[in-house]
C-alpha cells in the first residue's frame, strides 16, 4: 500500500493559510503556490539514493555524495500543477518536465483530457505529478493511469497541496501502489466536488481567469 504523508511544517501550514485567504491576490497566490511546491520538493526528494565520488576542492581531495539511481519526471496537471513546476526544477534542474491536460467535466466532475507530451524516457524515471487540489481524485487517477499504462512508468510519486478525504480513499484504491505527499487534509467536498474549505478553484487563482 502507499504511504500517505502529510507535511505539517509550520513554514508550509502559514504559507497554505495565505492561500486559503479569499482576500490573496493572484499575484502572491502563484509566488506562494511556488514556495509551498519547493519545500514539498524537499521533502518528498528526502530518500532519494546517493553514491560517493571523488572531488578535488581547492584545498584537497574530499569524498562527497551526489545524487544516483532513476532521474527524476515532474509531470503537472494542466492547468493548476503548472504554478508548481518552476521552482521545484529550480531545484532538480536535471529533471524532464511532461505534461498533462485534464478539466473536469462542470456536470460529471470527470476528468477530459485535452494535452499530453511526455519526455522520450519517462517510463526510466522517477515520476513526481504535480497538482494542487485532490478533489474527487478523478484527474489524478486518470494521469496515473495514463502515466503507467501508455507510458510505462513504473515509479510514480503523487504531490497535492490540499486533498479532500475522498481523493486520497480513491487514488489508494485505484493506484494502491502510489506514495501520495500532501500539506493537508480537508474536511469533505461539497455538491459541486469542490474541496470544503480548500482554497477555491486553484487553476482560476493561479492565472487570474476569474
Ligand atoms: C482542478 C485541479 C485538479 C482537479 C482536481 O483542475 O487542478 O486537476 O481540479 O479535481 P478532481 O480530484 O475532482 O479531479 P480543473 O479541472 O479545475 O482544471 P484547471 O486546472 O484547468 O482549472
Ligand atoms: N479543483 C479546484 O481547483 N478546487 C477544488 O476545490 C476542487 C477542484
Amino acid at each position: 500500500m502507499g504511504k500517505v504523508q502529510i507535511l505539517d511544517h509550520p513554514l508550509l501550514q502559514h504559507k497554505l493559510s495565505i492561500l486559503r485567504d479569499k482576500n490573496t491576490g493572484v499575484k502572491e497566490f502563484r509566488e506562494i503556490v511556488g514556495e509551498i511546491a519547493a519545500l514539498m520538493c524537499y521533502e518528498a526528494t528526502r530518500n532519494l539514493p546517493t553514491q560517493e565520488i571523488e572531488i578535488e576542492t581547492p584545498v584537497a581531495p574530499a569524498k562527497v555524495r551526489v545524487l544516483s539511481g532513476k532521474k527524476l519526471a515532474i509531470v503537472p496537471i494542466l492547468r493548476a500543477g503548472l504554478g508548481m513546476v518552476d521552482t521545484m526544477i529550480s531545484l532538480i534542474p536535471s529533471a524532464k518536465v511532461g505534461h498533462i491536460g485534464l478539466f473536469r467535466d462542470p456536470e460529471t466532475h470527470e476528468p477530459v483530457q485535452y494535452y499530453c507530451k511526455m519526455p522520450p524516457d519517462i517510463s526510466e524515471r522517477q515520476v513526481f505529478i504535480v497538482d494542487p487540489m485532490l478533489a474527487t481524485g478523478g484527474s489524478a487517477i486518470a494521469a496515473i493511469d495514463i502515466l503507467k499504462r501508455e507510458y510505462g512508468c513504473k515509479s510514480i510519486t503523487l504531490m497535492d497541496i490540499i486533498a479532500a478525504p475522498e481523493g486520497i480513499k480513491a487514488v489508494s484504491e485505484a493506484h494502491p501502489d502510489i506514495d501520495i505527499i500532501i500539506t493537508a487534509v480537508d474536511e469533505k467536498l461539497n455538491e459541486h466536488a469542490y474541496i470544503v474549505p480548500g482554497l477555491g478553484d486553484c487553476g482560476d487563482r493561479i492565472f487570474g481567469t476569474k
